[in-house]
């Protein structure tokens, strides 16, 4: 069934790779509760070990998805840094920017409400207004920094330039910083997630107090994509792409010395 390019999971792959390779895979993580966006470098086996899952059930599993994938799904492995640069920025910066103060008015209004009686709610406000404010900052730093450090790196690359090192070293120092946030992130919406029962709302919950927790878990998995395609496609892509460029530039040096 696979072509070439294709992946055959087996245990010693990583969850990273698997997810890379089709996105759909990524709830079946989930649904096990196996980190995929920020632990995704362990391998299929080690992280079923420590979360107690059965691994043969969960390969089969992944591998009945990947095999039923239809031609349209985008396939982000094989994009290039620019496509996908462009892609984060109006698919998930841009539903960040647009959803934030939306939710962050319902969850006031939903704590000032309903605090009293159900004083988690309150937490909620508090939290996401936290974690709207972190999430700012960062993809500022992204649109600022990073993504056009990658995008100059690609313009190297393909007009074989000599590169130009940046004041910060290399790409991998902010991608740790980046990767850093991107764990508080998560585990800021995991916590989040508690709170909220799994955003299950009582039965007696007014419409604001639903669609907020309807929100709060679009928002999540939006976050849990996007974590996903930076961390386990564009990061790794732009370090192979500062290495190899390097590589080249010592190669030209040397012959040049010659
Ligand atoms: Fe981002
Ligand atoms: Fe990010």
């Amino acid at each position: 069934m696979n072509s070439v390019n294709e992946l055959v999971v087996a245990p010693n792959s990583t969850v990273r790779e698997v997810v890379a390779e089709d996105f759909r895979t990524a709830a079946i993580f989930q649904k096990y509760g196996l980190d995929f966006c920020c632990g995704g470098g362990a391998t299929i086996e080690r992280s079923c070990q420590k979360k107690g899952v059965n691994a043969d059930l969960l390969i089969a599993e992944l591998r009945g998805v990947m095999e039923g994938r239809s031609a349209e799904e985008p396939r982000f492995n094989q994009w290039s840094v620019d496509l996908l640069i462009n892609y984060i920025l109006q698919n998930h910066h841009s539903y960040i920017r647009s959803v934030l103060p939306t939710i962050l008015g319902h969850a006031e209004k939903v704590a000032r409400v309903h605090g009293g009686a159900n004083p988690s709610l309150v937490e909620v406000a508090e939290k996401f207004r936290g974690i709207a404010e972190d999430m700012t900052s960062h993809i500022a730093k992204e649109e600022r920094i990073l993504f056009p450090y990658i995008q100059y790196l690609s313009q190297v690359d393909s007009a074989e330039k000599e590169i130009q090192a940046p004041s910060f070293g290399s790409v991998q120092n902010p991608i740790q910083m980046m990767e850093v946030e991107h764990q508080l992130a998560g585990d800021e919406m995991e916590e989040m997630r508690r709170l909220t029962n799994n955003y299950t709302p009582p039965a007696e919950a007014c419409t604001t107090y639903r669609v907020l927790f309807q929100e709060l878990q679009e928002f999540e998995q939006d976050l849990h994509r996007h974590i996903h395609l930076e961390n386990n496609i564009l990061f790794p892509k732009a370090i192979q792409l500062e290495q190899s460029i390097q590589r080249e530039d010592e190669v030209t040096r040397s012959e040049s010395v010659v």
